[in-house]
């Protein structure tokens, strides 16, 4: 069974690794990886490949930055072709970024089944674009495999049929548990000239919503002002932050000393280790990251989420009191078993 998976931004490429590698583990199965380019920083991209131990794409589609209705275009324009070629038998996507919608309306046109990693999330703010791009991927999905109850809800609440619905647990924390040794050893703390004794802080934002509008940024950013005067914040700023934090006059690429618990530190974007190791030893997180919610859940690192809403509902509900069902680090596994009954006839023959 050919499967042709797809990747365009950063939280992706923590979603596919755990993937890729059980697809690789099975000598029944082929995997074809596509980068659409939609991140394409080092820091940004590259460096999680790294991190991740994720081989190079064999297509990368250098779609880039753009609006919305371009970026999705020129992923589906690009990506047509190579379906073309590779005919694969299920076409991939995780998430909810512009790659994977455009890659699940341009598999389903070719009348290739489409699995949806991370289906079924709802924020139920249709101002958000991946609450648009959840809504629509999963309305294509043959395959929708949900990591938390809420999933399933909404799903059948949708329409879905329910052996369509495969509840599976969270890809992200396989990546989380299987790299744990490798992000344990991280000094990071140590070259950001952190004491984690004295306790510091992770702050990330970078949600529309939140960071475009100047003054809802600066009303986000006087608080956590004052907040870091009791305790030291560091800021992993996102590409798409930078040029507005400059504009409010923060001080970017500032070596992070001397913090005691006076400053935030706006530093470069972190890759995934360094992140992940950051975070587990913060006192707190702070961040509109859906993927960090969930991580910070696992870490046992109480969060903050800096949203009205939430499309995680159970990394508030359940905060840090154990992990959530299925969280376990086998997601992948279970994915790739409901794969192999479909490949075996044995699957709801959905598509
Ligand atoms: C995208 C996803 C978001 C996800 C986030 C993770 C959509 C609609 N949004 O948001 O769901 O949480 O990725 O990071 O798909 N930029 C760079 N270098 C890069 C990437 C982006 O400089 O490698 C800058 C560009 O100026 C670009 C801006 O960031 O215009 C926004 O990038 P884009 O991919 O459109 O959305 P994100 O905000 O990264």
């Amino acid at each position: 069974m050919h499967i042709l998976s797809i990747v365009g931004a950063r939280p992706n490429f923590v979603k596919i690794a755990p993937l890729i590698r059980e697809m690789t583990r099975r000598p029944a199965f082929t995997s074809t990886l596509v980068h659409t380019g939609q991140h394409y920083d080092a820091a940004m991209s590259e460096r999680f490949f790294r991190d991740l131990e994720i081989h190079p794409p064999h297509f990368n589609l250098e779609v880039g930055s753009g609006a919305h209705a371009i970026q999705t275009a020129h992923v589906m324009e690009r990506l047509d072709p190579i379906l073309e070629e590779v005919r694969p038998d299920i076409v991939l996507v995780v998430g909810d970024v512009n790659s994977t919608l455009a890659a699940s309306i341009t598999a389903v046109k070719r009348a290739i089944p489409v699995a949806h990693v991370e289906a079924g999330l709802r924020s139920f703010d249709r101002s958000m674009p991946e609450e648009i791009n959840r809504v629509l991927t999963d309305a294509v999905s043959d395959f929708l495999f949900v990591t938390e109850e809420s999933g399933r809800d909404n799903l059948l609440r949708e329409g879905v049929s329910p052996e369509k619905i495969h509840f599976v647990g969270n890809v992200m924390i396989d990546a989380l548990e299987s790299s744990r040794h490798r992000w344990q050893g991280s000094a990071i703390a140590q070259s950001l000239g952190l004491d984690p004794g004295a306790g510091y802080a992770v702050l990330t934002l970078h949600r529309p919503s939140n960071v475009d509008d100047p003054r809802t940024l600066a009303n986000l950013l006087e608080p956590l002002q004052m907040l870091s005067r009791h305790i030291p914040i560091i800021f992993p700023v996102h590409p798409r932050v930078r040029q507005r934090l400059v504009q409010q006059g923060c001080r970017l690429g500032d070596a992070p000393q001397p913090l005691e618990g006076k400053a935030i530190a706006y530093v470069d974007p972190l890759g995934y280790l360094d992140f992940v190791a950051l975070v587990s030893r913060a006192r707190l997180v702070l961040t509109d990251s859906g993927g960090i919610q969930e991580e910070a859940t696992i870490l046992g690192v109480p969060c903050l989420t800096l949203r009205d809403n939430t499309e995680r509902p159970v990394t508030i509900t359940h905060g840090t009191h154990g992990a959530p069902p299925l969280w376990d680090g086998h997601a992948a596994e279970r994915i790739l078993d409901v794969l192999d009954d479909y490949r075996q006839g044995k699957g709801p023959a959905s598509a």
